[in-house]
């Protein structure tokens, strides 16, 4: 009876605990459970990985996929991964989850708008929200409700709002990074209410107006990247304040005036400041505080920069000045402690002077780290040091377009990391230097516009194997083409245009497989810690262009403006990644090769200004992608092919000065029913060129010492035409 009684107190009490306690927990519980289903039920769709997701399973709430609770078996995680899930937040209560700690929403088919519910999310710590590019609209205002945000991410959105000035109640925020949600509109000045901010990143959107003067107030700031937005006006001067500021990049932008003295006296290790609008002087002294790294300053409109400029920099590894209007010698400027720079390019400028020091040495032999040199496009003289050579680090040297003179000192050394060496546009002397021959792991070598001579060597590709890119037009080379040359295995773009070389042209392709495929590497970049864009001219439809990086795909062959005779080999239309071929302003003879129709990638072709002849091989209307043709200048007769793509090159004038050309975009072909006098003379002389152009284009040789039995007797010879003529007759129709 007593333990009866025992039990009934027990009994008793014990609902009543729960009622007290465990009930509430219980009852929120339930509610997130009844929160995630009914979501789920208003989504379009979810995948299996949601199966877990039902009232019937509420029970283990704790166990549901992409759920993390705490101790009190409230979810404090919420994280959805590359779940292919598509709908929207529209139904989503969020102010079922007042424990929630983290929303991680990653690679979800998203659509829709964040809903201003997400405020209730009273005690989010770190929310996250990646790659939903549908979902729209804006950052909504009660976003500042999250008192305890610390993180947050929001990316590849496709937001389409603004920054709301509501962010700045977010005063525990330690990570804020919106990149590439673009979002418009004005950075809002209460940013610099952020005061425990460490890394601001909104990078990639459609940003304006200027930078706030408040962003000073961000003491704890470390990281500041605002690239690839359209923020303009001057930069405000109390970011130098940010004592604890590492990263500053604003590339990309539309930012005016000068860069603050003050400058020199931050902490900052990397500043990079590259397409804006920026001018006047560099700061005098940027390196007191000692730790600057990269200053990348390039696309500016910069004028100068001073000789101490760089004085105190003991860490700096990278600077990049590219395309500004600096008028300035380099000479002293790196003096002091040139070892650590591995990256500099003043490249379109207008730095003078020599690269010499007054003993002949220069300067640049100090920075025994330099991994990548770019004066090109500047207004430098004088010679070379032999020092260069030295340089074991360097892979990337380009000189191009300046006024340096002389004979190249290529030592017997050559550092076998060198990968691009650009000499373009000077008025260099001397011949194909031996020197090279230790270059083994050239890939880029420019030696165009200058003033070399003699021969061009034979060792030239078994030397250089890795080379992708030869240009040594505009010199005097003589001589003949080495065979050697076609045994490039990956050279993709050959240029000995406009030199003195004679001869025929080398015509065993089978080695010279570089151009034998489309190619669609980026070979032509070079990447190092520090992208970088190269630059390489090539001759591109009879217009020099500057390509700027990435030819990819781009494929080759120019040897224009030489003496080179014989024939066109038949081996160019095995080159099937070809995009350009120019041969005009030779002595070649013979025919077009008949199978140029191969080259399907061909955009540019020019044979103007020989000596070819016969007529233009059908195979012409297979090039589909010829934009930019010229034949003229040559003995050529016969009916124009027709081809879709062909017909869209309308200019009479790519025909021009031939023997005798008919057919679109010249006068109609007379009918050869009724030939005229000329007509018949003309018919005779075709004969003869067929005859030529079959040796020539080297018809299965088996075959041709058949025919050659056969015409002996005149009666076969004449059949023989006749089948020919009826052959392009029945390919005129189906055309
Ligand atoms: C998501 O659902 C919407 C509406 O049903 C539909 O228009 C859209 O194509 C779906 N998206 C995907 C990626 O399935
Ligand atoms: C919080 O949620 C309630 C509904 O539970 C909603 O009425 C309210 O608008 C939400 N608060 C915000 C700031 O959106
Ligand atoms: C952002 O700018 C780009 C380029 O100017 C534009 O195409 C795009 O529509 C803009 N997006 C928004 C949301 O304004
Ligand atoms: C954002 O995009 C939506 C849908 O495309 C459009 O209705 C809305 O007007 C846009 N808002 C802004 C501020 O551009
Ligand atoms: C939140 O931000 C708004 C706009 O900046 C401001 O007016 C408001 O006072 C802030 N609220 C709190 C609680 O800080
Ligand atoms: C924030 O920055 C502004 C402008 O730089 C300044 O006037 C103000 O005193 C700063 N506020 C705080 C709290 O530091
Ligand atoms: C740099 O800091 C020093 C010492 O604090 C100060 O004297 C000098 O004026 C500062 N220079 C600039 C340009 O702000
Ligand atoms: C470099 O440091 C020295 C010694 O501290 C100082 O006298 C000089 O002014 C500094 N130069 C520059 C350009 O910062
Ligand atoms: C290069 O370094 C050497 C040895 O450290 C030094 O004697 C020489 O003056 C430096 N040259 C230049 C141009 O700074
Ligand atoms: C140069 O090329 C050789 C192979 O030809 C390779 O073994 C070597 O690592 C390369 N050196 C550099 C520094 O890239
Ligand atoms: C190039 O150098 C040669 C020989 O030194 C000289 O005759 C010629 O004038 C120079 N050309 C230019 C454009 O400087
Ligand atoms: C192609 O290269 C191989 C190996 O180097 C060589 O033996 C062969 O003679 C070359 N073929 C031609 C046609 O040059």
């Amino acid at each position: 009876m007593k333990h009866l009684h025992l039990l009934g107190l027990l009994l008793l009490s014990c609902p009543c605990l729960l009622l007290c306690t465990v009930t509430p927990v219980v009852v929120g519980i339930r509610r997130e459970a009844e929160a995630l289903v009914k979501w789920k039920a208003s989504l379009d769709s979810a995948d299996d990985s949601f199966g877990s997701w039902s009232m019937a399973n509420s029970a283990s709430l704790c166990r549901w996929t992409y759920i993390t609770c705490d101790s009190a078996r409230h979810i404090k995680e919420l994280s959805i991964f590359k779940a292919s899930l598509n709908g929207t937040l529209d139904e989503f209560d969020f102010s079922a989850f007042p424990q929630l700690k983290s929303l991680y929403l990653l690679d979800t088919g998203l659509y829709g708008t964040i809903p201003a519910g997400i405020g209730n999310l009273t005690s989010l710590v770190m929310l996250e929200i990646h790659r939903s590019p549908y979902l729209r609209g804006a950052i909504p205002r009660s976003i500042g409700q999250l008192k305890h945000l610390a993180l947050l991410h929001l990316t590849f959105l496709g937001l389409n709002g603004t920054l709301p000035e509501e962010i700045g109640n977010l005063t525990k925020l330690e990570k804020l990074e919106l990149h590439s949600v673009t979002l418009t509109g004005s950075i809002p000045p209460t940013i610099g209410m952020l005061g425990k901010l460490q890394e601001l990143r909104l990078v990639g959107n459609n940003l304006t107006g200027s930078i706030p003067m408040e962003i000073g107030n961000m003491t704890q700031l470390q990281i500041m990247e605002l690239e690839s937005n359209y923020l303009e006006g001057q930069l405000p001067g109390t970011i130098f304040h940010l004592v604890k500021l590492l990263f500053m990049t604003l590339s990309e932008n539309q930012l005016v005036g000068t860069i603050s003295p003050e400058l020199g006296n931050s902490s900052l290790w990397d500043i990079d400041i590259a397409h804006n609008n920026f001018s006047g002087l560099f700061p005098p002294s940027i390196c007191v505080a000692g730790k600057l790294s990269a200053v990348s300053a390039g696309h500016n409109g910069f004028t100068g920069i001073h000789r101490q400029t760089f004085q105190n920099c003991t860490t700096l590894e990278l600077v990049d000045f590219t395309a500004n209007n600096i008028v300035a010698e380099l000479s002293d400027c790196f003096s002091e402690h040139p070892e650590q720079l591995k990256t500099m390019s003043f490249s379109q400028n207008q730095v003078h002077g020599t690269l010499l020091t007054d003993r002949g040495e220069d300067f640049l032999c100090n920075c025994t780290h330099l991994h990548l040199l770019d004066l090109s496009n500047n207004a430098l003289h004088g010679g070379l040091s032999k020092c260069f050579w030295k340089l074991q680090y360097l892979q990337f040297l380009d000189l191009s377009s300046n006024s340096f003179s002389g004979v190249v000192p290529f030592s017997t050394t050559c550092q076998e990391r060198l990968k691009y060496l650009l000499l373009a546009n000077n008025n260099f002397t001397g011949t194909f230097s031996l020197g090279l021959k230790k270059c083994r792991n050239l890939t880029t070598l420019d030696l165009g516009g200058n003033s070399f001579s003699g021969t061009i060597p034979s060792w030239v590709s078994m030397s250089l194997p890795e080379l992708n890119f030869l240009r040594l037009s505009s010199n005097m080379f003589d001589g003949i083409i080495p065979h050697e040359i076609l045994q490039f295995r990956q050279l993709q773009v050959l240029d000995l245009s406009k030199n003195k070389l004679t001869g025929p042209i080398p015509d065993d392709f089978t080695n010279f497989t570089g151009m034998a495929q489309e190619q669609n590497n980026n070979d032509f970049t070079y990447s190092d810690a520090y992208s970088y864009q190269v630059k390489i001219q090539i001759v591109w439809k009879n217009a020099d262009r500057l390509y700027i990086v990435v030819i990819a795909g781009m494929a080759g062959i120019d040897l224009s403006g030489n003496s080179l005779s014989q024939e066109i080999p038949n081996g160019f239309t095995t080159l099937l990644g070809l995009r350009y071929l120019n041969l005009s302003g030779n002595h070649l003879s013979g025919c077009i090769p008949e199978d140029i129709g191969n080259l399907v990638l061909l955009e540019s072709l020019d044979l103007s200004r020989n000596q070819l002849r016969g007529e233009i091989p059908r195979g012409f209307a297979d090039l589909k992608s010829i934009s930019n043709l010229n034949l003229s200048t040559n003995m050529l007769s016969g009916r124009i092919p027709m081809g879709d793509q062909l017909r869209t090159l309308d200019d009479p004038s790519i025909y021009s000065n031939n023997l005798g050309l008919c057919g679109s975009p010249l006068e109609d072909c007379v009918s050869s029913s009724t030939p005229t006098q000329a007509e018949t003379s003309l018919d005779e002389d075709r004969e003869t060129l067929w005859f030529y152009c079959f040796v020539a284009a080297g018809f299965i040789s088996g075959f041709w010492l058949y025919l050659g039995f056969l015409f002996r007797s005149e009666t076969w010879r004449y059949s023989f035409y006749q089948y020919v003529d009826n052959m392009q007759a029945k390919d005129l129709i189906v055309w």
